[in-house]
């Protein structure tokens, strides 16, 4: 596929059929996106892949998260319909089979810190480009840093930061596009 075009038509999926996705192709998908740059060519990322037994266990906890979430939401001011459909997303991840969490190490200084959660991202864009392109849909979510501890110790993992969660499926639906603001780009001469 042409790249621009996967950029182009990607979308944020938030529901999934129930088809599982193969695990070799995850794999490919996944050593692939590893391939984006990264600060010191530190490669700080770490991918932990959701499925079966674990993935159950996820959805539980994560809809337990969804509970003690309404505190939080308030605080980054959602309004009504923004917290119940972040919650809503939060109890069963789209119906998704497989959901993915990307990672990325945490550093003494605020200047390798940054690199890594920009690599880290990086490198779960790449994965989600690639996930298009193999005919898989995703949907990047950072809601989980609301329960950043909860989810590190869900995981069983210390000295790491999120950078995403993403459950990985094939779409039942067709997202409308969400519009592109592009007025950004400042030109200095
Ligand atoms: C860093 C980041 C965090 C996001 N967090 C969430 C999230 O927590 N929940 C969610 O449903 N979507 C989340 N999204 C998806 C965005 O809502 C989506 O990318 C945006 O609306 C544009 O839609 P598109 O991805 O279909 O182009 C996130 C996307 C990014 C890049």
């Amino acid at each position: 596929m042409e790249l621009l075009k996967a950029i182009m038509e990607r979308r944020s999926i938030r529901k999934f059929t129930d088809r599982q996705v193969d695990r070799a192709l995850l794999e490919r998908l996944i050593k692939a996106a590893m391939w984006a740059p990264s600060g010191m060519n530190r490669q700080p990322w770490k991918f932990i892949v959701l499925e079966g037994e674990s993935l159950q266990r996820f959805i539980k906890f994560s809809a337990g998260m969804a509970e003690n979430m309404e505190g939080p939401l308030r605080v980054q001011n959602f309004n009504d319909k923004m917290r119940a459909f972040v919650k809503g997303y939060f109890r069963d991840l789209g119906g998704a089979r497989t959901v993915l969490v990307c990672l990325a190490k945490a550093a003494d200084t605020y200047l390798a810190d940054h690199a890594n959660m920009v690599s880290g991202a990086a490198a779960l864009y790449n994965f989600l480009l690639l996930a298009h392109e193999a005919g898989l849909a995703c949907c990047w979510m950072t809601g989980y840093a609301l329960v950043e501890s909860d989810l590190m110790r869900f995981l069983g993992v210390e000295g790491y930061k999120l950078v995403g969660v993403t459950p990985v499926g094939f779409a039942d639906q067709i997202p409308p596009v969400p519009p592109r603001k592009h007025e950004d780009i400042i030109w200095m001469e």
